[in-house]
């Protein structure tokens, strides 16, 4: 069966990153169309609109989607197309490789993120000149189906249970129904579960990562919190993500335009290309998927490496490398 992939390349070293992964995928001989289609600051230049209508219905068409990054305009790209794919949970795997310089090279963390609502998708309010407002929301039916992925990705897996991060002891109800709710699925489930206060994580885990595996989080918690994992392990150049919804999925690196390197062909691609192994995973190729993944950490170990890990190498040298160890 041919797969059809939406490719959106967007801003900055998105337009690096993604034809990269797009380079190894190609190179696995799959039966993939690809279908590029633009987002970002670029196209709303031109447009006046940062996400096409033909763009949000390639994505919510395609069986999965490879995003690079978008620059000013990424809340209006970005949200709606984890919108299009339907996703309610944003994996982002934080890990520290072999032969890299990391403040915790000990690292090997999963953070599961709500990937729906929380203050991101609040109503924001200016109410006068010196008052500001957002509303949080937060649902049962949103926090049962993250539970659900959580108990299930740790049974699939080889973890013991998961880590509940939030911060129900100031936002009794919104984190409360969030902790709750979570925890009553993981009880219906039998999966073991400890909860820790989102700010005390932050502590815990730059000081002892070990002491964790999966982490579920609220949404913006998620979001901050996978960012310091990233300076853990060796920078955002590493860290990839997947947004999953129950019929496609959007991958995409954590990372952003990078404004300050875009252009130069020196971006780090390892970021987006275990995004694109997640993809493989996520479409039911696991030998392709381990063999990128695995073809990424033998480059990440033995070079060449981008100047984000202390080398010289271009996006491309990096690249060819990578499609070389595959
Ligand atoms: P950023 O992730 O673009 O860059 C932060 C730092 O990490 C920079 O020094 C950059 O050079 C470095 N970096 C990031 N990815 C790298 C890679 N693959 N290789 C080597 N170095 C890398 O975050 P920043 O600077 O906060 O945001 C820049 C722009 O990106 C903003 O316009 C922001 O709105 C947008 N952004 C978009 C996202 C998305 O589309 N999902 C996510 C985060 C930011
Ligand atoms: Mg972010």
């Amino acid at each position: 069966m041919t797969h059809e992939i939406a490719v959106i390349p967007g801003d900055g070293i998105g337009q690096e990153v993604t034809p990269a992964a797009v380079e190894v995928l190609e190179a696995l001989e799959i039966d993939f169309e690809f279908r590029e289609a633009d987002a970002g600051d670029r196209v709303k230049e031109v447009t006046g609109e940062a996400l096409p209508e033909e763009t949000y219905e390639l994505a919510a068409s395609a069986d999965a989607t490879l995003f690079g990054a978008a620059g000013e305009t990424a809340a209006d790209v970005i949200l709606p197309l984890r919108d299009a794919v339907d996703s309610f949970v944003n994996i982002r795997p934080a890990k520290a490789y072999p032969g890299i310089d990391a403040v915790r090279p000990e690292t090997d963390l999963v953070f599961l993120r709500e990937n729906t609502e929380g203050v991101y998708a609040g109503h924001e309010d200016r109410l006068s000149e010196d008052v500001a407002t957002l509303t949080r929301v937060v649902t049962q039916s949103a926090s049962r189906d993250l539970g659900e992925f959580a108990c299930e990705y740790v049974e699939d897996g080889d973890h013991d249970g998961f880590t509940i991060a939030h911060k129900a002891n100031v936002m009794r109800e919104t984190d409360g129904v969030f902790r709750d709710t979570i925890q009553s699925v993981a009880d219906e489930h039998g999966v073991e579960t400890d909860e820790v206060l989102m700010d005390a994580f932050a502590t815990k885990v730059c000081l002892d990562p070990e002491q964790f595996d999966v982490v579920v989080c609220p949404n913006l918690a998620g979001d901050v919190l996978s960012d310091l994992a990233a300076g853990l392990v060796g920078g955002l150049g590493l860290l990839p993500s997947a947004n999953v919804g129950p019929e496609r999925g959007l991958f995409e690196p954590v990372h952003g335009t990078a404004p300050d390197i875009a252009g130069e062909g020196i971006a780090n691609p390892a970021a987006t290309i275990i995004s694109a192994a997640m993809l493989l995973e996520y479409l039911g190729h696991d030998e392709e998927a381990e063999r990128v993944q695995n073809a990424v950490e033998t480059t990440l170990e033995n070079g060449p490496r981008t100047a984000d890990l202390g080398g010289d190498a271009s996006t491309e040298d990096v690249t060819a490398a990578i499609i070389d160890t595959l």
